[in-house]
């Protein structure tokens, strides 16, 4: 039998393959809300218009909730000879309704259908993914406010740097979970246009109100020209963009727990419900979770270049090719959701050594800088040259096998005479992370400051008004 939603020309049943290829219904039947809200604003306006009767439109809207139901409760029987989300709703209309279900695709066409049904479904994902990062960026937040003076290493190059409070590092996480949540917020601005009514390409005769549909969709307006409507899915590449960079920031984080919990470093410890054993080696505490998040960003960012291939050259205006689109970014889609959540889980677990932190904070000179500086304000020296006196001490205490604070004064004046025991003040870690008061710096007060700043923000935002 030919398809009996578009197979009136047809004498014959698509070929097997050609009927696997082309179903989507396993990728679509995840806009089935979307897609059954869109179908029910499309009716309501047919009839408001004037297109079809309102008995009709209100037989369709009743049959549509009776579908709804139906595949939201699990019980809807999906075709694959149906091929599709918007075939399989339109088909099961027609038996709940008889032939009025077919006056419902009057002004319209499936590719203005599915560009409509899935700006909604990536709204919706910007909405979660925020949501998520707020929640993220909450148990940062607490957290920071917790170790605003915990000491740790703060490295360039992977090599100890400047000793830094733990509460400054997860704070940095805070602003780029911030700049993220302004990428999505950004992308659903753009996308957030009617496609609905651009019909198969060209618009339609029919005197419908594109204004009114995308209205009852929660659109800003509808999309200005027909041809850009059903043929663009720029909104999902944004989106997708935005997922990727918000990934690659969960990705850096998810390595540092990676290295921070290996027992060489052991800055850091993560519980049971967030680390898995080995089938072999009994003392093993894996940090899988992070693992995975680091991984899931590979899939994510593969789905962005993947739509971005898909899409290049593509002339107007809809293309077969852009059914592709659904599968790998709901896939990313669902990657990011867990990858947040799983961050959030272990910032909420994650219990920092401190009095290895502190040691290792220490370790390596890290306090070179500070020594340096007070030459720069006490002796007025300029900065290079104490860069270089600097050098000389730090290769003394070196020879020694010293941290600086542990080397004699002596040792110190015998390379410049104008040291004086005050320097000591400067050279713990406690100190140096005090003295970082500048906008942005790491010192706790600082520190303290900036995250209640967050917290007030990121409450506001939830209990608005
Ligand atoms: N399943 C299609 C997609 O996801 C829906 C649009 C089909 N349009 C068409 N003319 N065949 O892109």
């Amino acid at each position: 039998m030919s398809n009996k939603m578009w197979g009136g020309r047809f004498g014959e049943s698509p070929d097997a393959i050609m009927e696997e290829i082309n179903v989507s219904i396993d990728v679509d039947q995840h806009l089935y809300a979307q897609d059954i809200a869109a179908s029910k604003a499309h009716a309501a306006m047919l009839a408001a218009q004037g297109i079809i009767t309102a008995n009709d439109a209100k037989n369709i809207v009743g049959g549509l909730d009776t579908i709804l139901s139906e595949i939201s409760g699990g019980g809807f029987a999906f075709k694959r000879a149906l091929e599709d989300i918007h075939m399989n709703v339109e088909s099961r209309l027609g038996e709940l309704i008889g032939p009025a279900a077919g006056r419902l695709h009057t002004a319209r066409s499936r590719n203005d259908q599915v560009a409509t049904d899935f700006r909604l479904y990536v709204r919706d994902v910007i909405d979660d993914a925020d949501r998520a990062l707020a929640a993220f960026q909450r148990a940062l937040v607490d957290r920071a406010l917790e170790h605003a003076g915990t000491v740790m290493p703060g490295f360039t190059h992977l090599q100890t740097a400047q000793p830094v409070t733990f509460g400054h590092h997860l704070l940095a996480y805070v602003e780029m979970a911030a700049r993220d949540r302004g990428r999505f917020a950004d992308a659903r601005k753009r996308l957030n246009e009617s496609p609905l009514g651009a019909a198969a390409l060209a618009g339609t005769s029919f005197p419908i109100d594109r204004h009114a549909t995308a209205s009852a969709l929660g659109f800003v307006r509808p999309m200005a020209n027909s041809l850009d409507a059903v043929s663009d899915r720029d909104f999902v590449l944004e989106t997708l963009s935005a997922a990727s960079i918000a990934a690659v920031h969960l990705s850096r984080f998810a390595e540092e727990i990676v290295i921070w919990t290996s027992p060489l470093v052991g800055l850091v410890r993560l519980s049971d419900k967030f680390t898995t054993g080995s089938s072999i080696m009994p003392q093993k505490r894996n940090p899988d979770a992070a693992e995975l998040v680091r991984a899931k960003t590979g899939r994510i960012i593969g789905s962005l270049t993947a739509l971005l291939i898909v899409m290049k050259g593509l002339p107007l205006a809809y293309q077969k090719d852009m059914q592709e689109d659904k599968a790998g970014a709901m896939e990313a889609f669902g990657a990011l959701s867990l990858a947040v959540r799983a961050m959030t889980g272990m910032v909420l677990d994650i219990e920092p050594d401190e009095a290895r932190m502190k040691v290792a904070a220490g370790d390596g000179y890290a306090t070179a800088t500070d020594l340096a500086d007070w030459l720069v304000r006490t002796l007025k020296m300029p900065f290079r040259e104490a860069h270089h006196v600097t050098g000389r001490i730090v290769a003394k205490a070196a020879e020694g096998g010293l941290p600086l604070h542990k080397l004699a004064l002596g040792d110190m004046q015998a390379i410049e005479p104008r040291i004086t025991a005050e320097v000591m003040d400067v050279l713990s870690v406690e100190a140096s992370v005090a003295s970082r008061t500048s906008y942005g710096g790491t010192s706790p007060e600082n520190v303290r400051e900036q995250a209640k700043v967050w917290l007030k923000r990121l409450e506001k935002e939830q209990n608005p008004g």
